[in-house]
């Protein structure tokens, strides 16, 4: 089974999930998300396609200042990469897998949000064909209390 059919099969079993249970949530919803970046970032605008493949509706701000927005949402240093998101009141800062916020949506954290510092190789977005280097999406909140949320080291 390829991935694109495992992907479909899992949403599958989870859109008959919540018809049973009766939630109100479509999992085959397009998920909202917004995307400060900025004009000059390329790995960004590849990042943005892979949500699109995952059936994330984006709404894409580009600003020449994307800092301003890292300290409004308080993405420190340590967490900060290219872009920065924001999905249900979650910070998505960098190159994280949209598996990752799926996830993180489903099982809402008490956290600012999820990172990957940084741009590590091989992330959505910065597949350059050479060897991936390998990352942990990271949880952080307003004390910078830092957590491992995934660990991608052989993916
Ligand atoms: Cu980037
Ligand atoms: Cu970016």
């Amino acid at each position: 089974m390829n991935h694109k059919k495992t992907i479909l099969a899992i949403s599958l079993i989870l859109a008959s999930g919540a018809a049973i249970c009766a939630k109100k949530e479509d999992s085959t919803k397009p998920v909202d998300i917004v995307v400060y970046r900025s004009p000059t970032c390329g790995c960004c605008e590849k990042w943005l396609a892979h949500l699109k493949q995952n059936n994330f509706n984006i709404q894409d701000i580009v600003t020449d200042n994307v800092q301003a927005i890292k300290d409004k949402y308080g993405v420190s240093q340590e967490m900060a990469s290219c872009h920065t998101a924001i999905v249900d009141g979650y910070v998505v800062e960098g190159h994280v897998p949209a598996k990752d916020i799926l996830t993180l949506l489903k099982t809402k954290p008490k956290v600012i949000g999820i990172s990957v510092p940084g741009m590590p190789k091989g992330t959505p977005g910065m597949e350059t064909g050479e060897a991936k280097d390998p990352y942990d999406v990271i949880s952080f909140d307003r004390d910078k209390r830092f957590e491992i949320f995934s660990n991608h080291e052989k993916d």
